[in-house]
């Protein structure tokens, strides 16, 4: 087993190289062929994941537990409110009791102002690696997925594709921004030109911006910002469109909610996808607001690959538990 991610946190999307989510996404395309042809890879054996979950989760749950499964080892489920933590267990205790029982733990926090560093200070107590299973700032294991995705369906060489990161409406609930900024720090590295499209209110933190500025730069990659949905999906190779919260332009769940209700008309449909290219894919992490964020047509139609995107999500994260807890 290589040994460079040995012992490593992955808590923001540019705690890894690129050169070494490249290696991890070379490894997780090797267990999903491996996994197609019925090989077995238990190299995790006997180890144990902690699962802390503060939030609640259809797909990180169960493909982080299934992963952990098919490298041989275990996960344990730790919902918070079944812990003490309500009662005084600190994030420095966390970590270094859970240090001692687990091979890795897991975290999925995702308040607002609160996620990541709760996440940061439990990696900070403790000796085994901390994988962040999305925060208020980043969901980096659903970004690996999805790059994992983009580069199943167009190749390796990403240069002068266009990769559309825009806001969509929702009814239901102020998702977190976590998504868009995994997505605009880590898509510029592989030479995808990102154009970032969102209503005024739905600004992402300044200091992520200025990092993903930073990172096309370096890159050579473009990375462009617009307030129109329309003028975002003309040309482009890939759409990934879903809603996030105003969290950065109000603190304000009430006024939240009511700016959100002023753009219902950015919703992905049929109409919107013709505008992007003829074989551009259309990308979301899921739970979508069906029908509101977007169509049943586009969902379920031939240009989606959410479904990828999801079963990707096991792939990278066994490699990244692999690699970092062997
Ligand atoms: N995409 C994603 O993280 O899904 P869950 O919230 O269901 O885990």
């Amino acid at each position: 087993m290589e040994t460079f991610l040995r012992g490593r946190d992955l808590v923001g999307d540019l705690d890894f190289s690129k050169e070494e989510v490249q290696k991890v996404l070379d490894f997780a395309l090797d267990l999903k062929r491996q996994r197609a042809q019925g090989q077995s890879h238990p190299i995790l054996r006997d180890k144990v994941l902690a699962m802390l979950f503060f939030f609640s989760s259809t797909r990180t749950r169960g493909s982080f537990e299934a992963g952990m499964a098919q490298l041989g080892g275990h996960a344990a489920f730790i919902e918070s409110r079944t812990t003490q933590i309500a009662h005084g267990d600190t994030p420095k205790e966390i970590g270094v009791i859970f240090g001692r029982y687990f091979d890795g733990i897991a975290i999925r926090q995702v308040d607002w102002g609160t996620g990541n560093a709760y996440i940061s200070a439990v990696a900070e107590a403790s000796d085994v690696p901390v994988l962040n299973m999305q925060c208020d700032i980043y969901h980096p294991f659903q970004c690996l997925a999805d790059l994992m995705t983009v580069i199943e369906k167009k190749g390796r060489d990403l240069r002068r594709k266009k990769m559309v990161v825009s806001w969509a409406y929702a009814a239901s609930y102020q998702k977190p921004m976590s998504v868009p900024q995994s997505l605009i720090l880590q898509m510029p590295r592989f030479g995808l030109d990102v154009v970032l499209a969102h209503p005024p209110e739905f600004k992402l933190m300044p200091e992520i911006m200025e990092q993903a500025r930073e990172q096309a730069k370096k890159s050579g990659s473009g990375f462009e910002v617009v307030d129109d949905m329309d003028a975002a999906f003309k040309g482009a190779d890939i759409v990934y469109a879903k809603s996030w919260g105003a969290m950065v332009h109000t603190q304000d769940e009430k006024e939240g909610a009511k700016i959100i209700g002023k753009y219902s008309s950015w919703i992905t449909d049929e109409r919107r996808m013709k505008l992007a290219k003829p074989d551009a894919i259309y990308m979301h992490p899921l739970p979508a607001d069906r029908n509101i964020e977007v169509t049943d047509d586009v969902m379920d139609g031939p240009q989606s690959a959410v479904y990828d995107e999801a079963e990707n999500r096991l792939h990278a994260q066994k490699a990244v538990m692999a690699l970092t807890m062997s």
